[in-house]
């Protein structure tokens, strides 16, 4: 493969189809850096609930979100997200504050800042990004665009599993509820709705391990940049 030539890989799709894992895993194998998107509107998220914003509050919201100081570090090749100094990298991960990051993401003020950061990031380097609209708004011109999916049961079950293996007391119907309502938050939204880029290649990760989602965007990869 030729890497040589600086290429960047965009990663869209729902809530809980293995975007962060899939997007992890594939930039260790190449050796890039991955902008994991989700964590930016996350920080916004905790930030706004730590100064107590009601976070469906777009007005409120905007009128704020010039304070958020958000910082990435990459530590052993892995991204760590800073707000105002502090590494919450941990923080941001809980359901709560993934909520209150899908309802600051419809700010459009808010949006537009991330989206600057990303691509300030995102200059020049080899990257992926991943999120909900790293191929149709941050990286346009992204060498690879995947959309990557899963039947939303299948997704529901993945968070479930994840949640009884960290001790979390849960039930999946509620788990099911949640991803729902978090998909029809970020497909519905007015501004930069998650959305199939034209030219993203679409991965159904129902029936697929995640070794076979990392191994067959690699061969994609492989196909654009000419082995
Ligand atoms: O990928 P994630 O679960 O960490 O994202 C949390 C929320 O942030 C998601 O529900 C919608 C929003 N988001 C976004 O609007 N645009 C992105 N590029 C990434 C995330």
């Amino acid at each position: 493969m030729n890497k040589e030539k600086v290429f960047t890989i965009a990663i869209d799709g729902p809530c809980g189809a293995g975007k962060s894992s899939v997007a992890n895993d594939v930039a260790k194998k190449l050796d890039i850096m991955h902008l994991d998107t989700g964590a930016m509107y996350r920080a916004v998220g905790l930030y706004m609930m730590r100064n107590e914003v009601n976070v469906k509050d777009l007005s409120a919201v905007e009128a704020r979100v010039d304070e958020v100081e958000i910082d990435i570090k990459y530590e052993n090749g892995r991204q760590r997200t800073y707000l105002c100094g502090e590494d919450v990298s941990e923080i941001i991960r809980s359901q709560e504050i993934g909520d209150a990051a899908s309802a600051v993401s419809k700010g459009a003020y808010v949006r537009k800042k991330m989206v600057e950061r990303q691509q300030a990031i995102a200059k020049g380097v080899s990257l992926l990004a991943d999120g909900r609209d790293a191929g149709t708004c941050i990286l346009p011109d992204a060498t690879l665009k995947i959309f990557l999916t899963a039947d939303v049961r299948e997704r529901a079950k993945r968070r479930y599993d994840e949640r009884v293996k960290k001790g979390e007391a849960c039930n999946f119907e509620d788990v099911l509820k949640e991803c729902i309502e978090r998909d029809k938050n970020d497909m519905t939204r007015a501004v930069s709705p998650l959305i199939q880029a034209e030219d993203a290649v679409v991965v159904d990760s129902t029936n697929m391990t995640q070794g076979e989602v990392v191994d067959k965007i690699i061969a994609l990869l492989e196909e654009r940049l000419g082995a």
